[in-house]
């Protein structure tokens, strides 16, 4: 046997003899993004450092062609697809869960995906979607107001611009919230929570900044939740 013929044998041998669950990830997920992607980047980041063992980003999905997040996808090689958000959302879900189930994605992660899925879309994913929100969500999702770490009550804010309503609230704390989607908007049950504090003279860019910077770590904390 040739040198290269030895060590072809040999990795043929370690290949055999590797665990097949070392093979494949144990969860696959599909990352959905609508802009900057800097919480799939801190996916990408956690996976290659080893942070979310068995966790693998099998797909990176965008409503908009120009998205940073795109950018961020194909620059670590992952699977992207931009996927145009017509008028009529079963039309583009019809053509998204073939794709998903091509790709047997085990979970999916709406990271600034800001687009709604229809309650048929999600039933067909019951507890396989999760979605990061930036304001602070009650633990089963439901009710106006949220209790603090400090006792004091705050308006629970859903859908768009949430930054900026707290802001407007003249509120001292917010956050961040990872949940799993359910047909309500921003309803559902939570994985994940961490409060930001309001600073004085802070503007919607610099808040939502220090809440993202919080996200980056919910996210990762979220998904490793669901794989243990
Ligand atoms: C995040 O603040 C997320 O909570 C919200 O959209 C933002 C997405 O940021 N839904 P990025 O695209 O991950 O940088």
């Amino acid at each position: 046997m040739s040198d290269n013929e030895h060590s072809n044998f040999e990795q043929t041998t370690q290949q055999k003899e590797r665990p097949v669950e070392s093979q494949k990830a144990r969860l696959r997920i599909a990352v959905l993004v609508s802009g900057s992607g800097s919480n799939l980047q801190a996916l990408i980041d956690a996976i290659e450092s080893r942070e979310l063992p068995g966790v693998e980003i099998a797909l990176v999905v965008s409503n908009k062609a120009n998205a940073m997040g795109l950018q961020r996808a194909l620059t670590h090689k992952l699977p992207a697809l931009y996927l145009p958000w017509g008028m009529d959302r079963l039309e583009v879900e019809a053509k998204l869960t073939p794709i998903l189930q091509l790709f047997q994605i085990d979970l999916i992660v709406l990271a600034g995906w800001m687009r709604i899925f229809t309650p048929g879309f999600i039933a067909q994913y019951p507890q396989r979607i999760i979605n990061l929100h930036p304001a602070l969500l009650p633990d089963d999702g439901q009710g106006n107001i949220f209790t603090t770490s400090d006792g004091s009550t705050v308006p629970v804010f859903r859908g768009l611009h949430v930054i900026k309503k707290a802001l407007d609230a003249g509120i001292k704390v917010t956050g961040s919230t990872v949940h799993y989607v359910t047909p309500e908007v921003d309803a559902g049950p939570v994985i994940c929570r961490e409060e930001v504090a309001i600073e004085e003279g802070d503007t919607e860019e610099a808040l939502h900044e220090r809440v993202k910077q919080v996200e980056h770590r919910l996210i990762v904390e979220a998904v490793r939740k669901i794989t243990i």
